[in-house]
């Protein structure tokens, strides 16, 4: 049941993504250690995943391990990855409960090999649902997935598989990480910082940012609804005038 009835169903983003932080502010404030932080996010990631789903939302794309985050200490890479194999081992059968498809975005061969296999056997288990997509960045940045794309792009150029004169906006989608995902209308990022930090660049192009000062493992199901309702006040227009829109 959605319990919040500002809600508009007819007028949901059909992809949301989020930028999730302020996990090691949210320990030291409890003079934790960061670790502490990230494991108390493990909730809210199952709130929104749960919340998206019960709205209807089609995608659903956390930001969980950005290319950058390789260099902090050692000992918080390698609780994180721990953190990540321990959740998808145990939230895999919740996903299919809930007819939720596990898909990974990023450098995924970077990460270590129980983390890509528990990931691997994750996205084949439960690749049949048909709810919402749940899609992680892992070992992602946006950069590097465009400096990727580039290459390709000229390597199937000069293999003479792409002329280069039909280069348009949908060449660079179909080779982008994201190539069968459709992009964000709903970005959201938590801690108060206002910042994309590498995250899908091209992909939100057009979509409505979402920022709120709450940290990331304070972020429930009635922010994710309130950060939907938020969104619903906004008009999209494109490029275009108010006018043209209603005309
Ligand atoms: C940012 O907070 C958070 C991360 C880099 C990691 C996010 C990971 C999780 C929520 C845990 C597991 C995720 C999944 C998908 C199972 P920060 O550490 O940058 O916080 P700070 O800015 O306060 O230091």
């Amino acid at each position: 049941m959605i319990e919040d009835k500002r809600i508009d169903l007819n007028n949901l983003p059909n992809h949301v993504a989020i930028i999730m932080d302020g996990n090691g502010r949210w320990a030291k404030n409890r003079g934790e250690h960061r670790i502490y932080g990230h494991q108390h996010g493990v909730k809210s990631v199952r709130d929104c995943t749960e919340a998206a789903a019960e709205l209807g939302i089609r995608y659903l794309t956390l930001y969980a391990f950005s290319t950058e985050n390789w260099s902090r200490p050692k000992e918080e890479v390698d609780a994180l990855m721990e953190l990540l194999v321990q959740t998808i081992l145990a939230e895999t059968p919740t996903l299919n409960k809930n007819n939720v498809r596990l898909l990974a975005i990023g450098n995924l061969r970077s990460l270590p090999g129980k983390c890509f296999e528990q990931l691997t056997e994750a996205m084949a288990d439960t690749a049949k649902n048909t709810g919402l997509t749940l899609v992680l960045a892992l070992s992602y940045s946006s950069k590097w997935e465009i400096v990727e794309a580039a290459k390709n792009i000229a390597k199937d150029a000069m293999a003479g598989q792409l002329d280069i004169e039909t280069i348009n906006d949908n060449t660079i989608d179909a080779y982008l990480t994201t190539k069968d995902i459709p992009h964000p209308e709903l970005l959201i990022r938590t801690s108060g910082e206002h910042r994309i930090s590498n995250f899908l660049l091209w992909q939100i192009a057009y979509a409505e940012l979402y920022f709120t000062d709450m940290l990331w493992p304070d972020f429930n199901r009635a922010a994710f609804f309130e950060a939907i309702v938020d969104y619903q006040t906004r008009e999209r227009r494109f490029g275009k005038t108010s006018e043209q829109l209603t005309s």
